[in-house]
């Protein structure tokens, strides 16, 4: 628990460069698997500032978004592949064909294999080394909503309301949220080597809550974390401030 999310990301990021230099010192890929929204923005902004300034190099890292709202074109603003390359991708030197994000413009038709291949490119590269997540209101993690299997892995999902109604006002009305999106599964996340989840401020304390002290069940799915050997939580203190 940090007094804000400054310090919190901030220490995230030293912890994300530091296994990107220990695997660059082993002559590895660094795996990492990435979330959108508004929790991850400032450690995407520290690790820019230390490739910046302190040539935190990225062409070891090969990374693996959690998930995209379907349908979504990729040039659309709304989109997270346009999230990605504007808080991180487009300002380091990571190399193109080593992102991954789910496409929002898969045709419905072939969407099932394209999940499938989804999770087996993941497979392919050795599995996650750091998954780092923010959770939402329903207690998902990617956009596994509650309901989420255990067990599942990457696939398109239909988002919940309390999810849409988050989501409104960037996309100016719940209307034009889409209702469904692509997701890496709660399998896909809990085979990551090292998760952390980044929560910030007091309307996810009741979530929090829940998902730390609550019993774990799909009605929450972030707290299938709980039965993970390496998650850590990462929060400010208004979003602990419901824990007992
Ligand atoms: C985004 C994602 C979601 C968000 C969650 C919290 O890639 O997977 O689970 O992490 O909806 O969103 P923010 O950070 O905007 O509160």
């Amino acid at each position: 628990i940090f007094s804000n999310s400054n310090i919190g990301s901030k220490t995230v990021a030293l912890e994300i460069a530091d296994l990107i230099l220990r695997k660059q010192k082993e002559g590895k890929k660094c795996v990492l698997g990435l979330a959108t929204g508004s929790s991850p923005i400032k450690v995407y902004e520290e690790l820019v500032r230390m490739h910046k300034e302190e040539g935190l190099s990225f062409s070891n890292v090969i990374t693996f978004n959690l998930d995209e709202y379907y349908p979504m074109d990729k040039s659309n603003i709304q989109s997270y592949f346009y999230f990605m390359h504007e808080h991180l991708f487009n300002h380091v030197d990571i190399l193109p064909e080593n992102v991954h994000i789910p496409n929002g413009t898969v045709k419905s038709n072939e969407l099932h294999q394209y999940c499938i291949a989804y999770e087996k490119m993941i497979e392919d590269n050795g599995g996650i080394d750091l998954q780092l997540l923010g959770i939402g209101r329903t207690g998902h993690i990617g956009f596994n909503e509650p309901g989420s299997h255990f067990n599942s892995e990457t696939r398109s999902i239909t988002l919940d309301y309390i999810t849409r109604a988050d989501a409104a006002s960037a996309f100016l009305g719940i209307d034009n949220v889409p209702k469904k999106a692509i997701t890496m599964g709660i399998r896909t996340v809990r085979k990551a080597k090292r998760i952390i989840l980044l929560a910030w401020g007091h309307n996810k304390s009741l979530v929090i809550k829940k998902t730390i002290e609550g019993e774990v069940s799909s009605k929450v799915p972030a707290t299938y974390l709980q039965h993970h050997k390496n998650t850590t939580f990462v929060l400010d203190e208004e979003a602990a401030s419901e824990l007992t």
